[in-house]
């Protein structure tokens, strides 16, 4: 017999894991029914020991949370729907150069210190795939979508592309940071490894995963999925700044020397990667974080709009815009909030930091209805019809009236923004490859080629050209000339 194994623990028999389970057991329930919750446990008694294990461990996980949640979903039911009071609209955003507000020499200039940053290796790229694609009705992590208008490329390996667009523009691999989730991790990490990280280094690569909470119903008691499970759900975006904390990702950033990190949602397959010149205004004007808003010209666009909230710069989610607001016009017929949130950011890594260092104050648990699978009391499985319970959520956007300075930066939507949220209609694949593929014609036609393609399919890699300058650069005079970085097909997709 080996000597460690006559110092070890002898292993334990079935009685004393029948005694262990039950303390455990114990232990929990005590911790549970202080909060009103010790209904999740009522079916122990039908449970098998693998069954027990598995809710025991869950419950033990969760317990830590418990009170924070249970008072969560109670206090956001006090707080007041409607409108925020205060709202004004938001003054002194950066507009598009189109409008001819912004000097020409501004805008050169924050180029230029986008660029330093990138090239010195200050600017993490951080993006949140941590939601479930509800909307979309897909059954796999949103970025696994194929979404390449001609070679179905996923939404993940096109922004891979992007980021090695940028390793080959600034000499250097940038770290990219993608939150998951329990319901996205496995699967994610599966498809980057399936697909060697799509030529990225895989150390520049941190998968982290964002916290689970359960969802509670109308009376405040927390949803059981089965008889021997809670359920849970991904606790929002704005999870990603405790996610960014607890997982040491924002340690590592603090070492590497990173101040700067750019953020975006992983569903906007138009994201101008890490662009330089917002990251350049975000630098010049000295903020702590900065938004990208593009002009919301349809009221009933499910947009949040970034305005004025009690004299600081906040998100007001689309559906707490009270109908007056929403359609209110200014003199020359725009609306009055206007800055239609698109969930592109740059945050200071220190502003991170303090926020997650009290996340529980700036960061608020909002409620959102949902339909959950769940069991009645006799623990038959129920299949909702409707929501049945709330979950909670937190948004990134809450932050933003924490920061000393806020910068904003109108883009237009056209060449920035087009979501993939639905399976048919707006914001779904085929609008986003439709406005894809403008962009490309945008850039093909810079490069002269505009007329080649006409009536084709476009698809140009992100790696070797991102923009019309780079496409222009190429000096591609025919379409052979442009084989290894764009890709046609004549045949429209499905
Ligand atoms: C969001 C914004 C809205 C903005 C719009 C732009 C909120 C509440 N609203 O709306 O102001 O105009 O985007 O596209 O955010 N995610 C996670 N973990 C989660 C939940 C979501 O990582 O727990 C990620 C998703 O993977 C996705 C992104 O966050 O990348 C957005 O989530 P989604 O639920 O689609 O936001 P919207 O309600 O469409």
């Amino acid at each position: 017999m080996p000597p460690q194994a006559r110092t070890s623990t002898p292993p334990l028999d079935a009685n004393d894991l029948h005694e262990s389970m039950e303390s455990r057991f114990e232990a929990v329930e005590e911790q549970f029914r202080e909060f009103g919750q010790e209904h999740v446990l009522r079916f122990w008694d039908r449970l098998d020991t693998p069954g027990r294990e598995g809710l025991l461990a869950q419950a033990e996980r969760l317990g830590a949370g418990l009170g924070r949640w249970t008072e969560a979903w109670r206090s956001s039911h006090e707080r007041a729907a409607g409108t925020p009071a205060g709202i004004e609209p938001l003054e002194g955003a950066i507009a598009l150069p189109s409008r001819g507000e912004a000097p020409g020499a501004d805008r050169k200039s924050a180029r230029e210190a986008g660029e330093e940053l990138l090239r010195t290796g200050r600017v993490a790229i951080l993006v949140v795939a941590g939601g479930q694609a509800t909307r979309l009705g897909f059954d796999a992590p949103k970025g696994a979508f194929p979404l390449g208008p001609v070679s179905d490329r996923s939404l993940f390996e096109l922004q891979a592309q992007k980021l090695r667009g940028l390793a080959r523009r600034y000499g250097r691999s940038l770290p990219w940071y993608v939150m998951t989730s329990a319901a996205t991790e496995a699967p994610t990490r599966a498809l980057f490894e399936a697909n060697d990280w799509w030529g990225l280094e895989p150390e520049a690569v941190h998968l982290f995963s964002q916290e689970m909470v359960p969802a509670f119903d109308a009376n405040g008691h927390a949803v059981l999925e089965t008889m021997g499970r809670i359920f849970e759900s991904p606790d929002g975006h704005g999870g990603v700044i405790p996610a960014l904390a607890r997982s040491g990702a924002l340690s590592q950033m603090e070492a590497r020397g990173i101040d700067t990190v750019f953020y975006y949602q992983v569903d906007n397959p138009l994201v101008r990667m890490a662009d330089p010149v917002f990251l350049g205004f975000h630098r010049d004007r000295g903020a702590e974080v900065s938004c990208k808003v593009v002009r919301k010209r349809d009221p009933m666009a499910k947009w949040g709009v970034v305005a004025r909230v009690a004299g600081r710069p906040g998100v007001v989610e689309y559906t707490e815009l009270g109908d007056a607001e929403r359609h209110a016009r200014d003199d020359s017929g725009e609306l009055i909030y206007w800055a239609g949130n698109i969930a592109i950011h740059v945050f200071d890594t220190a502003f991170l930091r303090r926020m997650a260092d009290n996340a529980d104050r700036f960061l608020p648990y909002h409620l959102s209805p949902k339909k959950v699978p769940t069991v009645d009391d006799s623990g038959i499985p129920l299949a909702p019809a409707g929501p049945n319970a709330e979950k909670l959520e937190r948004f990134v956007f809450d932050a933003l009236p924490e920061a000393e300075r806020v910068c904003v930066v109108e883009a237009d939507a056209a060449l920035e923004f087009s979501p993939v949220k639905n399976a048919e209609g707006d914001e779904s694949p085929q609008t986003a490859r439709r406005d894809l593929m403008a962009v490309y014609r945008s850039w093909l036609d810079a490069a002269g080629l505009g007329e080649a393609v006409e009536g084709q399919q476009v698809e140009i890699d992100h790696s070797a050209v991102d923009g019309p300058e780079e496409a222009l650069a190429m000096g591609a005079r025919q379409l052979e000339e442009a084989r290894d970085w764009l890709h046609c097909a004549t045949e429209e997709r499905e």
